[in-house]
């Protein structure tokens, strides 16, 4: 059954910094994701406050925003069948310890900070994570 969705998916300072963004991007279009856009950008810190809002009441907002705006970063709108849920899957576990062998983190994360990728975690997120970045 056909069920094609958009998810969005980031390339974090960390991943751009050490030049990981073509390498990560190959692996999202061989695991049959369309990159359907993209652009590298850095934001401001209230820019990362406003798409991290979620998370505003814990302890690790304020560094997880300065962390976001501190350099470039690629976010990019994935399409493929189920992309919210395989990209997750892709990714691997938030922090790169436990994530597991073959995923993105496993492979490129640093700590649970510098995990070199976000991706949106549910359908309704992903439509307005697409919005943020891409609305215009
Ligand atoms: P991300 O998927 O981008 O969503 C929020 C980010 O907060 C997460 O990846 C981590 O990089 C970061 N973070 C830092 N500390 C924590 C924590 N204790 N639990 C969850 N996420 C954390």
């Amino acid at each position: 059954m056909n069920n094609l969705e958009e998810t969005l998916s980031i390339i974090k300072p960390d991943a751009v910094e050490r030049n990981l963004d073509s390498e990560i991007k190959e692996i999202f279009k061989s695991k049959g994701f369309l990159i359907k856009k993209e652009k590298k950008i850095q934001i401001e810190k209230s820019e990362a406050e406003k798409f991290y809002k979620v998370h505003e009441t814990k302890a690790f907002f304020d560094d997880l925003c300065t962390y976001l705006s501190s350099g470039p970063i690629v976010a990019m709108v994935l399409e493929k069948e189920n992309a919210v849920l395989d990209n997750r899957e892709l990714m691997g576990a938030t922090n790169p310890k436990d994530a597991a062998e073959g995923t993105i983190r496993k492979k490129y994360g640093i700590s649970i900070d510098k995990n070199s990728v976000h991706g949106s975690d549910s359908v309704e997120n992903a439509k307005i994570e697409i919005d943020f970045f891409f609305k215009d």
